[in-house]
């Protein structure tokens, strides 16, 4: 279970919380490095690679051809990434309470998942483009837990509905959620990231 850890650490001012940067399908332990460093320049970050090939894109959880995903594989590899998560961590000295994700498209969908399904260290996470992938089975208490959440209208992965039913999920568990909407389809903006910045601020 551990020996397929991709991850890689840029270092940081130590007494900064660590960003956990989580790619979108397609991407890698390092292709979030300018957004974390435009978003957090000092702090010290840490890239986990997805572990599934989509036709040669890194996923961290299965998607099939029909779009649907495999939430067996899913809880899996949330398993997985937390255990990862832990490991990477203590490997480089990094408080895992203090972690902030930094996640796109599929790496954000692992992490909201995952504080709605499974017990994981961080609570606070820059989520960019999530979408729900399945509704969680029990209910979560996720005080203290706090996230900036974008969406964008124009995009033809995420629908409204479902962003909105994340969102109000997480709200529900009592997590503090920000959201921030704009004509724009699944990439990144300056608009977002711009505003993502000074939700940051105010942490
Ligand atoms: C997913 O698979 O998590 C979503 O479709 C977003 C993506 O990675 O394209």
């Amino acid at each position: 279970m551990t020996t397929d850890i991709h991850s890689a650490f840029f270092p940081g001012k130590t007494n900064l919380a660590p960003i956990l940067m989580l790619h979108g399908t397609g991407g890698d332990e390092s292709d979030l490095l300018p957004i974390a460093t435009f978003l957090f320049p000092e702090h010290p970050k840490l890239g986990i690679r997805g572990r599934i090939n989509e036709n040669g894109s890194n996923r961290y959880f299965i998607r099939h051809k029909d779009g649907t995903f495999d939430l067996a594989n899913l809880a899996q590899e949330t398993t997985w990434l937390l255990h990862a998560i832990e490991i990477e961590t203590a490997r480089y000295q990094l408080d895992a309470s203090q972690l902030i994700v930094l996640g796109f498209s599929n790496g954000a969908n692992i992490a909201a998942y995952a504080w709605l399904n499974q017990p994981t260290s961080f609570k606070t996470a820059v989520l960019l483009h999530p979408m729900m992938i399945t509704p969680p089975k029990q209910a979560v208490n996720l005080e203290h837990h706090r996230a900036f959440a974008t969406y964008g209208d124009l995009d033809p992965i995420v629908a409204e509905d479902n962003f909105d039913q994340l969102t109000q999920q997480l709200t529900d568990a009592h997590a503090d959620i920000k959201i921030f909407k704009h004509h724009q389809s699944h990439h990144l903006s300056q608009a977002e990231l711009m505003a993502a910045q000074s939700w940051i601020k105010t942490l």
